[in-house]
């Protein structure tokens, strides 16, 4: 046992040397033009990444955060209308939620899929929403709102069960803004359409995170909103850049939230490789699944429906036993994660709002039990058979299968 990572939970430095020439390149480029802020580089990364999302347009951004916050804005959420998600996600989902202005609530994951269960979303709206005559628009009966959206997280790469929800959201006419900071290239099979579609072309508009560690990443912060509405891209074009159509005339009030050319340089070269790395991610997954397998129920591999190809951002597997099995790898230099261990509505950010213990037991039952682990494009068979061999010896040691 030693306490150096022998295996860690990411290689960022691998794919950087492997492309150092085209990246460096980039940067000769950008530098050569001193074009540092909008330009050909952005322009070519919109266009580029909108096709590879099958979508009209891309709007890049300074974060995924931004991305979802100009997203649900552009969309025409106003302050004080409802944004229902889940309490399972990184808290940038609902910062952007509040920060548009929205009041956030709250319903349960799908405890094999971790992503919205779309059975509990019509729950949730058949007991609190009543039409309003005169607007037509659905409002909660307690809190006299409007419920306006639903923000879908594709958690770990693996989209949410997209249909249903859709379904409910034409029904109680809620705007859809997919949260697709964790699944660039996720795909989904869309009974509706009977065809797979992909993650970010599905709802009114889709939020992207190019965050170092996400699957497409850039060398620094970076996001992009995808949609096929004109007028959203338009609004979320302006919102990035001051609220500005035209230099210095401002329409409305907006934000710094600019992409700069170098990250959409670099992002244009990994985009190229983006297909093959979420292919190797997903042998990797299969890898893990067989090898774990044994373990039978003690260690649950994750879960990835028929409608669903996940481009495991994340391999997240789940144990009664997860901090003592963290520890376990920790000792053995194998690096894990947990995402996410303090689920949203129990975050002291928003002791507050009066959520408690109990609100959301899937969510909670999961922040105890998850782990993540050693997932990364290039990870080796040798380094998986290492994490896999580990797992079992903590599992016969505490005798857990
Ligand atoms: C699910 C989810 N939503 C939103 C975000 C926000 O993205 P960013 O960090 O680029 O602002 C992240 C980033 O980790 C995320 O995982």
């Amino acid at each position: 046992m030693t306490n150096t990572t022998k295996i860690p939970f990411v290689d960022l430095v691998t794919p950087h040397k492997e492309l150092e020439g085209e990246l460096l390149a980039v940067c000769k480029r950008v530098f050569e033009t001193a074009g540092f802020i909008g330009g050909p580089e952005v322009e070519g990364l919109e266009k580029e990444f909108a096709e590879y999302c099958n979508t009209k347009h891309c709007v890049a951004v300074n974060s995924g955060t931004d991305a979802l916050r100009f997203s649900l804005v552009a969309a025409g959420i106003q302050s004080g209308d409802i944004v229902v998600t889940v309490p399972h996600s990184f808290i940038a989902t609902t910062e952007a939620i509040s920060q548009a202005g929205a009041h956030i609530e709250f319903v349960d994951i799908d405890p094999r899929t971790y992503t919205l269960d779309p059975e509990k979303l019509k729950q949730y709206l058949e007991l609190w929403c009543v039409q309003d005559a005169g607007t037509g628009r659905y409002i909660h009966k307690r809190l006299r709102k409007p419920v306006a959206a639903v923000v879908p997280v594709h958690l770990y790469g693996q989209m949410a069960d997209m249909d249903p929800i859709l379904d409910l959201a034409a029904r109680y006419k809620l705007v859809v803004i997919e949260d697709a900071c964790q699944a660039h290239g996720a795909e989904y099979f869309s009974k509706n359409q009977n065809c797979w579609v992909k993650a970010g072309s599905v709802g009114r508009a889709a939020a992207f995170s190019f965050y170092p560690g996400k699957n497409l990443g850039a060398c620094g912060e970076g996001g992009a909103i995808t949609t096929n509405d004109e007028e959203i891209a338009r609004k979320a074009a302006m919102l990035r850049d001051h609220g500005q159509s035209k230099k210095y005339y401002h329409d409305v009030e907006g934000y710094n939230g600019r992409l700069d050319s170098l990250q959409a340089g670099i992002l244009r070269i990994k985009l190229r490789h983006l297909s093959g790395w979420n292919q190797q991610r997903r042998a990797s997954a299969c890898i893990y699944d067989q090898l774990l397998a044994p373990l039978g129920g003690s260690v649950i591999c994750p879960v990835e429906p028929d409608y669903a190809k996940s481009v495991y951002h994340l391999y997240v597997v789940r144990t009664q036993f997860r901090d003592e099995l963290q520890k376990y790898l920790a000792d053995a230099g194998i690096a894990t994660g947990i995402h996410y261990p303090v689920p949203i509505h129990l975050q002291a950010a928003y002791a507050s709002r009066g959520w408690k213990q109990g609100d959301f037991p899937n969510t909670e039952a999961a922040a105890h039990e998850i782990l993540s682990l050693p997932m990364f494009a290039g990870l080796a068979a040798e380094q998986q058979k290492q994490v896999a061999e580990t797992i079992s010896e903590f599992a016969a040691s505490f005798a857990v299968s």
